[in-house]
This record gives structure tokens, sequence and C-alpha cells, in this order.
């Protein structure tokens, strides 16, 4: 027996694991529901924020520091109130807040050598979690995404996932990307992002041709104008494209979900062009019916790169063997912790084989009661709230009339009451849940929908 598995499997080590766990649960469970600050902690929170936004170099979007602890769906704030959170740092937290096995999985990584893990010299950890995020992948049965290399951040596995498609055709390098997508905030990805304050004051240095996304309304109508678009690109740079981004459900641009024939559509011009089929799942990942939102659609067949990040903790880049990189391309220092690796593996393992998954799964479930409510909502305020609602972990709406201001004000009163949501697109600009699945329960999305109600109201 390894040292590492006398360590693990020491009676005395797994006893007291489990007492910490439940020592800890005990004292989370004084986390119930929403609680306003304590007034005593007031004077210093307000400081902390003031002075961590100077350093920082900008002010934060919500004065938002959490001490780290919470429950479920709440979180404990540095000032003493308790929220539900509902952006989850922007889709980290799927499981939600100090989930048991989550914390499990941590606390015996803990008991190893914690420092970061990198790419030079990896635990055993390292090749599980490949493994496991290659087997989610080959679910569908169709795609040959046989390689996984994991990295520290989802804009770095979309770095990576470029770079390969480059050397693969090069000389070729203009990319093709959706209108409104968002892929990372690297140099190279501001330029793709279709957001002209991304990549304010930076040089170009990658040529981006963009094609119109999926309208819900003009399904035919839309698909075939993306077709042309992408077609018209394809002859006046003829070989000059390496790749095209797919975001099949696009996040940040608004939780616009795409359709199986628009994508496939446009994946087969691009096979035809010898164009790489990129897909970015840094925000789907795990978020839909399906592992990856490739799979919701279909499309395992004709995906070569794939990369994750967010919700599976590690971020991760998948690609078939025609794209493996010639030495050298890709490496770093980092690709995480072992207690995040751990926790990656925990959750990946638990949306895998406890029911979240599926057209019946628990995401499933929670999307439709979130839908419900809104269904509601809107009956009695049409002018309030309208769809549509997205997708699985991915539920969001169209408030105020997307109407950028009033939707950050309701952000801010909502935030107020207690519910830590967030904006996505622009024309309009929705309010966006990245729902923690794994800690929701319908009294909660009761409660949730309530209080959105009466913070409509109050932001008219
Ligand atoms: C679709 C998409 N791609 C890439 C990224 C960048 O990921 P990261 O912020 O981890 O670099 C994001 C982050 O929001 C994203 O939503």
């Amino acid at each position: 027996m390894t040292i590492s598995e006398q360590i693990k499997s020491d009676p005395t080590i797994q006893s007291t694991v489990e007492q910490l766990l439940s020592r800890c649960q005990k004292i989370q469970q004084q986390i119930t529901g929403i609680k306003p600050s304590d007034p005593a902690l007031k004077q210093s929170y307000d400081d902390a924020i003031k002075s961590f936004s100077h350093t920082r170099g900008g002010g934060l979007f919500f004065p938002y520091l959490s001490t780290g602890a919470g429950s479920g769906p709440f979180v404990e704030l540095a000032d003493g109130s308790v929220k539900y959170d509902l952006t989850c740092g922007i889709g980290v937290h799927i499981m939600g807040h100090s989930h048991p096995v989550v914390m499990k999985a941590s606390i015996e990584a803990g008991l190893e050598d914690v420092t970061m893990q990198g790419n030079l010299q990896q635990n055993l950890n390292s090749k599980v979690l490949c493994d496991k995020m290659v087997e989610l992948a080959k679910l569908d049965g169709s795609s040959q995404l046989d390689h996984c290399f994991l990295s520290s951040s989802g804009v770095m596995a979309g770095e990576n996932a470029l770079k390969m498609a480059m050397q693969k055709h090069a000389p070729a390098s203009r990319v093709l990307a959706f209108e409104r997508c968002f892929a990372g905030r690297s140099l190279a990805f501001s330029q793709i992002n279709d957001k002209p304050a991304f990549r304010d004051g930076l040089p170009e240095i990658l040529n981006v041709d963009y094609v119109p996304f999926y309208d819900v309304n003009d399904p035919e109508g839309s698909t075939t104008r993306a077709a042309d678009t992408l077609n018209t690109h394809l002859t006046r740079y003829p070989k000059k494209h390496a790749a095209m981004f797919f975001e099949l459900i696009q996040g940040e641009g608004g939780f616009h979900v795409g359709c199986e024939n628009f994508h496939r559509t446009l994946m087969e011009i691009c096979k035809k062009h010898d164009v790489a089929v990129l897909v970015d799942e840094v925000q789907t990942f795990a978020r839909t019916h399906h592992p990856y939102a490739f799979q919701e659609f279909n499309l395992g067949d004709l995906v070569d790169i794939v990369w994750i990040g967010k919700a599976a903790q590690v971020c991760a880049t998948l690609f078939t063997s025609e794209y493996v990189p010639r030495p050298g391309l890709v490496a770093q220092t980092y690709t995480a912790s072992s207690a995040t690796i751990a926790s990656s593996i925990a959750i990946l393992n638990e949306l895998d084989g406890n029911g979240y998954f599926g057209e019946n799964g628990k995401t499933a479930q929670i999307h439709q009661q979130f839908v419900d409510g809104f269904d509601a909502i809107s009956s009695r305020h049409p002018e309030l709230l309208t769809g549509p609602y997205g997708i699985g972990a991915m539920t969001g709406c169209t408030v105020h009339g997307g109407d950028y201001a009033k939707v950050t004000h309701l952000i801010h009163n909502l935030y107020d009451k207690g519910v830590i949501a967030f904006l996505a697109g622009a024309n309009p600009t929705r309010l966006r849940f990245l729902v923690p699945v794994g800690s929701l329960e319908p009294n909660h999305i009761k409660e949730i929908l309530e209080i959105l109600e009466a913070s409509l109201i109050e932001t008219i």
C-alpha cells in the first residue's frame, strides 16, 4: 500500500474526517434563509469593500465579500447577511455552497500535498479527472473526443483549443464566431468577443468574421441567413479560416438557446471547407440535460475541439486525435489545486450518477419550476417579464423590456432583498440565474419568484 493509500484508508483519519464534516454541517445548519446584515459589522464591511475596490483598481458590481461559509443555495457575506446565490461566482457553485460531497472531497484532498498541481508533475487524480471528462464526452457514442488537457481558466482552455486548430490549419489565420458571442478575456479572445467595450484600447491581433446567431422566433430564416453569411465569409477569404467558434447556447450574450438544425447546418459547411469546429462550453458544461451541450443537440459527430470551465471547477480542452498538438504548443505551470481537482471529480460523479441529467432529471425539474413561476408572473404582468427562459441550469428571462438601466436597477434591488442574480446580453439585457441545481428545493424557488415579482413591481 502506498503512503497515500494508508492515509486515505486509515480508520482514525476516516472517522476524524466524518466528525469534521458532521460538525461543520451542524454549524452550517444555522443558515436557513435570507438574513439582513449585522449593524455591528456594517462599518468594517463597507470599509473592506471600499479598500478592496481601490486595491483591485475598480469597483465591484455588488458590494459582495463572502465569509466562505454557506449552505446550499445560501451564502453568508462578511457583513453577517445571508442571501440566495443564483449567480454562483458566474456559474462555479453548481452544487450550491458547502455541498457535503464537495466538502468531503476537499477535506480528504487537504490531507495530501495541497499545493497547486502543474502540467509537468501531476497527481494520479489529474488522470482520473481527464478520464472522467472524456468518458462524459463520449456518452453519446458519436464524439471522437479522446483527449483532454487540463488548464487553469476557461479562456486558457479556449486559447489551447485555438492554438491546436491554428497549428493544424496553418497558415489559415482568420476565425469565425457568432454575433453577440463571448469567449474570455485574453488579448486574442478579446478580439473574438462581439463586444467593443471588452477590447477598448487593444490592438487588433486576430481577424474575426461574424455570423448571426439562431433566432428562436425565426428558426428557418435565421438558419438560412447564418449559412449565407458563413458562405460569404468563406468565399471572400478562401482557405483563410482556421476555425469557427460555436457557443451553442449563448451565455454572456443573453441566454439564447440554439438548436440542432441550426448548428448542424453551419458545422457541416465548416467541415466542407476544412474549418475546425470549436465548441466553447465554459458556461454550458453540466447545465443542460446532458453533460455537454453538444450532446443536447446531437452534434458529437461534428465536433473537433471542446473546452469547459466554471461548473467543472478545473478547466479543460477536449480534442480528437486529428488535433493532437505537436510538442511544445500547450503547457503551463498550474492546472489546479489538489482540492479543486478532487472537488471536480466529486461534482462530475455526483451530477452523472445522481439523476441530474436527462429530460426528467433534477436539472430539468428545477428549470420547469422556474418556467412555471415566470409564466405565472408574466400572465399577471406581461409588460414586466417575458421569455424565452433559457435551458436547464441556465435560466433567464427578459425583464423590464430588456432596458439595461432598469434591469441593472432590478438586480441591485434583488440583491438588497436577498437574491443574487446577474444580467446577460444587450438589446435586450436579460436577467440570468446560473442555478445551483445541487441544492435548490421547490420552497426556495417559490420564495425567489415571490421576491422577483415584488422587485419587478418596485422597480417599474
Ligand atoms: C462562454 C464562455 N467562454 C469563456 C469564458 C471565459 O472563462 P474564464 O472567465 O474562466 O476565463 C466564459 C466566462 O464567462 C464564458 O462564459
